[in-house]
């Protein structure tokens, strides 16, 4: 993704012209960059020869998790309809894994059927109701634990997981009762422990931490776990900010703690697999002036890119078409919804902008278009997937029919 002159290209399609043939706002994607990202995580961690599943939570349009599929991850699922659109992209059930702290008896009993790699269950209740469902069906289920570690992410609060307060997973008392439990039932296998400290992280120190709890105990109960599911959580710079996550750090900490053991290293990245493959092109209805700013109103809203909403996120915004005019006024991008918080980001200095032009909102694929929502019966975009040139409608722009 680049400017070719003025221009913004995705891989070597022209956007603008891109824009004539779909209805703004419309998310599109890199295939190249998406490939890009996967062949790094792959070579960052080569040493663990780790089984990657893709959060498919970050992303879950069907051609785009085919397309991680090809590129050899599994997946990490959340609910029935995640699993079901896994399986439906040729996911091999031995590559996924289960997560949630609220599976219902429906989607457990769907998880067991379809003979997943994991179930990875968040509290004592949910083990008892594995276990009941894998008697009823004289089944062997295999399971995972969740610990919670009581790991500070040093993220945003609204995406920590793995504090003693937040409801994900269970405390070290429970989860050693959990395993003694389980190791005398005849109807679940123990392989895994799971941990999930939270999202968009940059420091190796939360992690180091998390290492260091799961050595503690795996050390003390001297039980062997086939798998350690790491989860996910790698951040991913949205500004011009420097933070870059170092891998290598990570790796050896994770040799340094977890090396002694022959457990396979499970991870379950999304944000550091889909974030900057994709972008929203979004075009100016009007633009509103103040004595002190300029409301530029997009057609794109919060429905259609939720995360500045949703969690003060910030997005870089940049025009598909470069012009060397420049304002000097603060140029407030904002979605046509009828909320305040319906904004995206505020701009000073910004090239001079028109009413009908196009701009694109930055690293929009992961929590993207998996957050959209109707909200104010608004259709969902398209979402187009760009791949060696070839356009591929990935998902077409909701019609009103569809849910009204
Ligand atoms: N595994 C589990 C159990 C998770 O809960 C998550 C994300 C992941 C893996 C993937 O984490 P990632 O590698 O993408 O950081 N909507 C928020 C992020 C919520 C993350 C929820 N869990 C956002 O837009 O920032």
């Amino acid at each position: 993704m680049k400017y070719i002159k003025s221009n913004f290209h995705v891989e070597d399609v022209n956007l603008q012209k891109l824009a004539k043939k779909f209805d703004t706002p419309f998310y599109c994607y890199s295939y190249e960059k998406l490939k890009k990202n996967i062949i790094n995580f792959k070579y960052h961690f080569r040493k663990l020869n780790p089984l990657i599943c893709f959060a498919i939570k970050s992303n879950s349009n069907l051609s785009i998790i085919k397309e991680i599929k090809k590129l050899g991850l599994g997946a990490d699922v959340v609910s029935k309809g995640e699993l079901a659109q896994a399986l439906k992209a040729g996911i091999n059930p031995k590559q996924i894994v289960f997560s949630g702290v609220g599976k219902s008896h429906l989607e457990l009993k769907y998880a067991i059927e379809k003979k997943i790699l994991l179930i990875n269950s968040e509290s004592k209740s949910e083990v008892f109701e594995i276990e009941k469902i894998a008697k009823l069906k004289k089944k062997i289920v295999n399971i995972g634990i969740r610990l919670n570690p009581n790991t500070d992410a040093k993220t945003l609060s609204k995406i920590s997981t793995g504090k003693k307060g937040d409801k994900f997973g269970v405390n070290e008392k429970i989860f050693i009762e959990l395993v003694n439990y389980i190791k005398k039932s005849k109807y679940i296998n123990l392989k895994c422990l799971s941990v999930h400290i939270g999202s968009q992280i940059f420091e190796n120190k939360p992690y180091e931490k998390m290492l260091k709890v799961i050595n503690r105990i795996v050390s003390k109960i001297k039980y062997e776990f086939e798998y350690i599911d790491l989860g996910g959580g790698i951040g991913i710079p949205y500004q011009n900010e420097k933070k870059i996550f170092n891998y290598n750090n990570y790796q050896k900490s994770i040799i340094k703690y977890l090396g002694k053991y022959n457990s396979k290293i499970i991870f379950e990245p999304g944000r550091s697999i889909v974030g900057n493959a994709g972008i929203l092109v979004s075009k100016i209805i009007y633009i509103k002036e103040s004595q002190s700013k300029n409301f530029i109103i997009l057609d794109a809203g919060m429905n259609d890119f939720m995360r500045p909403a949703l969690y003060g996120a910030k997005h870089k915004i940049i025009p598909v078409n470069k012009k060397n005019k420049s304002s000097n006024k603060i140029y407030e991008f904002v979605g046509p919804i009828c909320e305040s918080t319906d904004k995206f980001l505020s701009i000073k200095k910004f090239q001079k902008l028109n009413e009908n032009e196009l701009i694109i909102i930055c690293d929009v694929g992961a929590y993207g278009s998996s957050l959209s929502s109707n909200y104010n019966l608004r259709s969902k975009p398209a979402e187009i997937l760009i791949k060696n040139s070839r356009i591929i409608i990935a998902k077409k722009r909701q019609k009103l029919r569809d849910f009204i």
